[in-house]
């Protein structure tokens, strides 16, 4: 029997439980969706009475939000509250790679995953289905399922699995018309099977049934890491081909096409770049790396772990190649970092290749002017601070944050595009060019410039993949 779902509750106000409640609730309106997060100022941020101060920026977020705010989506610090009332509750809290002890710098860290169970645990007292939204390695609900089930207090949970797949930048088209709706669970039981319907009752409100694949649940927990696995190999693929590109004259772009062009191959996720950030493909590839040597499979290990190397090495030559095409030297030097944040139309900075960038530009000396529309100037500093690299003060002392492109290009040595936003493609080449030092440098980590007209215009052009 399948449960009429009054109550969701989402543990986690974050980029994925934030966007993806949003649109349950828009695609629901007779359930009441509660999102709950112990982060007082992030909750405080989503219940601003200017809808356009939410802490996520994410185009059509705004809008879903303001339509179901306080109608049948609410957001708030009361987690005990939402977990009683709730039929399903969803765990949508980070999972970092771990910076402690036994797999330090490779495995997820679990703790908050485990701290949810727990409070669940305390907490419930009518049965509950606890979907996993966060990314998990394999087998974790099986440390949940111990949590949940020894609690003696008589209530049953069941445990799905449901990777959710948004990209920043697109979530709110990626949720509305999802490629698939993932959900794993106990295919054995009765008690299983009906749980699963229940999820794929809801999603149904606007999915296709055909696209709502149900799984076992290891099954759709691994899927989760493997998609990840496949698209960042993809542009470390591509990326490693930029670098024979550069030393042969070959285009990384006509290469990707013609490559894309390939049925089998595809032409989606094969653009070139500075190197992936994102806070979801590095630590989701270390993770599996890790639960490959765990399990003893070194060779597995070492084949994913390459595609990490390969990033890190991306965003490193790009760094070198500014300094050695800088006469060897940035020291004193102002550089113009154009976008801050790893992807365009995302407020998001994690793991954005920016960061690594520029704190090797200042490991050089150079000081740097940061120009990104969505992010904020005390996020940059703090994206800096959090390497450890370099202290405040060098930081706050080197590192300007600008209002506008034109005025982080004035008087600068050389220009580093960082994200591509679409704005960084009509800004007015000329004029910045007039007002850098000569010879004025550009190097586009992002392949949105036109190496001849920019030439044309006199700039030293430097694009990755040329
Ligand atoms: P996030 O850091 O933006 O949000 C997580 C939130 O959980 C934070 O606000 C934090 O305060 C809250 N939290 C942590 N422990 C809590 C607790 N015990 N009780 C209440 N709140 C708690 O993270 P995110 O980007 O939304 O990612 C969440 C999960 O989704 C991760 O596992 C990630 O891998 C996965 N994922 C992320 C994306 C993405 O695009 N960001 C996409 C797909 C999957
Ligand atoms: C990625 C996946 O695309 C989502 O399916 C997944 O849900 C999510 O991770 C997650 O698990 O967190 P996201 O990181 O938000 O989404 O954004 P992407 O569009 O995948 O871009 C990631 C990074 O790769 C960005 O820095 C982007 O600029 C870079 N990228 C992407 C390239 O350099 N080239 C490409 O062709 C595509």
């Amino acid at each position: 029997m399948t449960k009429t779902i009054k109550n969701i509750c989402c543990i986690g106000a974050g980029y994925v439980g934030g966007p993806t409640m949003a649109v349950i609730a828009q695609k629901c309106p007779e359930i009441k969706v509660h999102v709950v997060d112990i982060n007082e100022s992030r909750v405080a941020a989503w219940n601003d009475p200017n809808v356009e101060h939410i802490p996520i920026y994410e185009p059509g977020l705004s809008e879903i939000v303001a339509e179901t705010r306080d109608r049948n989506l609410f957001f708030s610090t009361k987690v005990d509250e939402a977990i009683d009332q709730a039929d399903i509750i969803f765990i949508s809290v980070n999972t970092p790679t771990k910076t402690y002890g036994i797999g330090k710098g490779m495995a997820a860290d679990l703790k908050f995953i485990e701290l949810c169970a727990r409070q669940i645990a305390r907490v419930a007292k009518t049965d509950k289905i606890i979907v996993e939204k966060s990314t998990l390695p394999v087998r974790t609900a099986e440390a949940l399922k111990d949590i949940l089930h020894n609690t003696g207090n008589g209530v049953n949970f069941q445990i799905l699995s449901n990777p959710e797949f948004l990209a920043e930048g697109t979530a709110i088209d990626d949720l509305l018309d999802p490629d698939r709706i993932l959900i794993g669970g106990d295919t054995h039981t009765a008690e299983g099977q009906a749980a699963m319907q229940t999820l794929v009752d809801v999603y149904a409100h606007w999915v296709p049934k055909a696209q709502i694949l149900t799984t076992n649940v290891w099954s759709s927990e691994l899927s989760k890491l493997t998609a990840n696995a496949f698209l960042a190999q993809r542009i470390s693929s591509i990326n490693a081909m930029s670098e024979i590109c550069e030393k042969t004259g070959a285009n990384v772009d006509e290469v990707a096409r013609a490559i894309g062009m390939d049925s089998r191959i595809g032409s989606k996720f094969l653009k070139s770049s500075v190197g992936f950030g994102g806070s979801c493909f590095q630590k989701d590839i270390l993770n599996l790396v890790y639960i490959s040597k765990s399990l003893g499979l070194q060779e597995v290990a070492d084949y994913w772990e390459q595609v990490i190397i390969l990033n890190d090495h991306q965003k490193l030559r790009f760094a070198k190649n500014i300094v050695k095409t800088l006469y060897n030297t940035v020291s004193g030097k102002q550089i113009a970092m154009l976008g801050w944040a790893f992807k365009k139309d995302t407020n998001d900075t994690r793991e954005s290749a920016a960061i690594y960038v520029s704190d090797y530009l200042l490991s050089e000396q150079a000081d740097v002017i940061v120009y990104d529309p969505k992010v904020k100037t005390e996020q940059i500093y703090a994206d800096l601070e959090y390497l450890g690299h370099h202290d405040s003060e060098t930081i706050r002392q080197r590192v300007k944050v600008v209002k506008t492109a034109k005025e982080a290009c004035q008087n600068a040595h050389a220009i580093a595009v960082m994200t591509e936003w679409d704005e960084f493609k009509s800004l007015d080449w000329k004029s910045i060019y007039d007002d850098m030092y000569k010879p004025a440098f550009v190097f586009d980590g992002r392949r949105i410039l036109d190496q001849t007209s920019m030439e044309a215009l006199g700039f030293n052009v430097n694009i990755i993949g040329n």
